[in-house]
């Protein structure tokens, strides 16, 4: 176990959860909600068909509440993992027929895909500018077989016990769940499979695509390549409070949020660095990156401001910068920087600092619609109902706090140091990062990738545009790292065409 990934994500919970709106995805499923009892125990009986013939495929959607236009194909209903735990799936196949197949993975940990093909990326939209399901002009399918999944087990309409509690139960789960979708869709065999995760997802995708390829049965499936949309690459440390301060000078010059910084605050965060050894860590983050590993400076990351911090929200006292530059005393630069971003915009989302108090949290028709019965029968998520319950219903808020947490504190060992410098010897690994995001920060990914040495190098070597007002990307020895200015935590909804074409460039080929 990977203690310092652990500090990291369950510093975001800790620290984030008060703030955490109800749309898009985030894990607010309480324990006391769910009912999980031997629901799993009960084994849903998987109808035998023929594939080939679609209106002969129990798992054709064939009409969705309060959709008017002309339904795509889609299919939704359950695959198998081990021990008769029964995962949530949709399909979409591709409007034109193409030879890749992308299957996607949400992040949370906990959250389900579910709530990714209604909000991000799939034929039929559902979110607060969509109050009833539409055709999203957007979607996927535009040029890939995709493919949804409520994983891990306890995630979405995924219910039951026991939950999936460490990433290699969710990973055997992911394996066996996709020989069950194969075996419903053979002729997605041959397709050229890639795996796009998004957040935590970039642990699910790392970790599913090394137990694909080293699997006897699904080795033999062609696999293209692993997508990462604001990915989890480090711990707290690296990815969040080093460089919080080039993160802010990043987004200050260009204009996109905090456009008055003072001096004082760049006085603050320099002498901040120095005496955290941030300064060091960042003057070696060089391009070609130096072949030799950058030490991470011992600091105390006592968390002692965000607890401040909190009750400075609570009271919605709007607090100053010199006060908060006495309560940080020890070298959680992430916290700082969170507070000068509050104090512009009290209503601050880390997923993306653009939004601010008009962003109506409480307006969330997707869960509300997943909650339905009508909608649960159209999409064949029918399952042990008796034994679940929830103030929301089956679907809940999409997220499992419960599998949040348990992955959380099991940990998973560092992708960047595990699974992606041998994925990325036979295949293509392309990150895709925001500026506007605030949960990953982006200049963290890319010192982190300037630390980790792949296909016989460490690091990049061509310096980054960081003046272009689009962003940039990095493309070397079979890895690309993308910034693009203009997108948070969430990309494929808030900028869906940047998106496609960042797959379609640097991923799928
Ligand atoms: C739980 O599962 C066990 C073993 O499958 C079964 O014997 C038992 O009846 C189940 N309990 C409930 C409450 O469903
Ligand atoms: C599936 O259906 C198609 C067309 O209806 C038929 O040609 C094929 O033989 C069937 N396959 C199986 C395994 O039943
Ligand atoms: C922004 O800058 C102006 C002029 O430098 C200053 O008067 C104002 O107080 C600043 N606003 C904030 C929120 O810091
Ligand atoms: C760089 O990588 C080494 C291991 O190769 C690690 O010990 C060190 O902490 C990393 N540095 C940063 C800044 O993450
Ligand atoms: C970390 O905090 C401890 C206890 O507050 C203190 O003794 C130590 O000097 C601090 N270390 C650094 C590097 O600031
Ligand atoms: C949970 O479900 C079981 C089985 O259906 C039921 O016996 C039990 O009363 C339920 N518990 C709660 C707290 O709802």
């Amino acid at each position: 176990m990977n203690l310092a990934v652990h500090v990291l994500l369950l510093s975001f919970l800790l620290y984030t959860v008060h703030s955490f709106p109800a749309y898009p995805p985030y894990p607010i499923y309480p324990r006391s909600s769910l009912n999980s009892s031997n629901a799993s125990s009960v084994p849903i009986p998987q109808p035998s068909y023929n594939s080939s013939s679609k209106a002969m495929n129990p798992d054709l959607v064939t009409s969705l509440p309060e959709y008017s236009g002309s339904l795509p194909e889609l299919y939704s209903g359950y695959l198998s993992a081990e021990n008769f735990k029964q995962i949530f799936y949709t399909f979409a196949p591709a409007i034109t027929p193409t030879d890749k197949f992308i299957v996607w993975l949400q992040g949370g940990p906990g959250c389900a895909g579910t709530l990714g093909f209604f909000s991000e990326n799939g034929p039929i939209i559902l979110d607060p500018n969509h109050q009833t399901p539409q055709d999203n002009p957007n979607s996927w399918t535009r040029f890939a077989n995709m493919m949804w999944i409520d994983q891990p087990f306890g995630t979405g309409y995924s219910q039951g016990s026991p939950l999936a509690s460490t990433v290699s139960i969710a990973t055997s789960d992911f394996i066996q769940t996709l020989k069950s979708f194969y075996a419903k869709f053979p002729e997605m065999k041959e397709k050229e499979l890639y795996l796009v995760g998004e957040s935590y997802g970039s642990v699910w995708g790392a970790y599913f695509a090394q137990a694909l390829r080293s699997d006897p049965e699904l080795h033999a499936i062609p696999f293209g390549g692993l997508g990462i949309i604001s990915g989890l690459l480090s711990d707290y440390e690296t990815q969040n409070t080093i460089t919080a301060s080039m993160w802010l000078d990043h987004v200050n010059k260009m204009g996109l949020y905090y456009t008055n910084e003072s001096a004082e605050v760049s006085t603050f965060f320099a002498a901040k660095n120095q005496q955290c050894g941030y300064a060091e860590v960042l003057e070696r983050m060089q391009f070609p990156a130096e072949q030799t590993p950058i030490p991470k400076p011992r600091v105390n990351l006592t968390n002692s401001f965000s607890k401040k911090k909190r009750q400075a929200d609570s009271d919605s006292d709007s607090g100053n910068i010199k006060e908060a530059f006495q309560m940080i005393t020890d070298c959680d630069t992430y916290t700082l920087t969170d507070f000068l971003l509050y104090l512009k915009n009290h209503c601050m989302i880390t997923y993306d600092i653009t939004l601010d108090c008009s962003f109506n949290s409480n307006n969330d028709p997707l869960t509300t619609y997943l909650n339905r019965k009508d909608v649960q029968k159209q999409l064949h998520a029918i399952h042990v109902e008796s034994a679940l319950t929830s103030s929301k219903g089956i679907f809940g808020n999409g997220c499992n706090y419960d599998v949040y947490g348990d992955i959380v504190k099991n940990g998973a060992p560092s992708i960047l140091e595990e699974a992606i410098p041998e994925l990325v010897q036979n295949y293509k690994v392309s990150f895709l990062a925001g500026a506007l995001d605030f949960q990953l920060l982006w200049t963290g990914s890319l010192l982190a990738l300037q630390n980790t040495t792949w296909n016989g190098w460490q690091g990049f070597q061509e310096i980054p545009d960081l003046n272009s007002p689009f962003g940039f990307t990095l493309d070397e020895r079979n890895l690309a790292f993308t910034l693009s200015n203009k997108v948070g935590h969430m990309a494929p909804s808030k900028d869906p065409s940047m998106v496609i074409d960042w797959l379609q460039k640097t991923l799928l080929g």
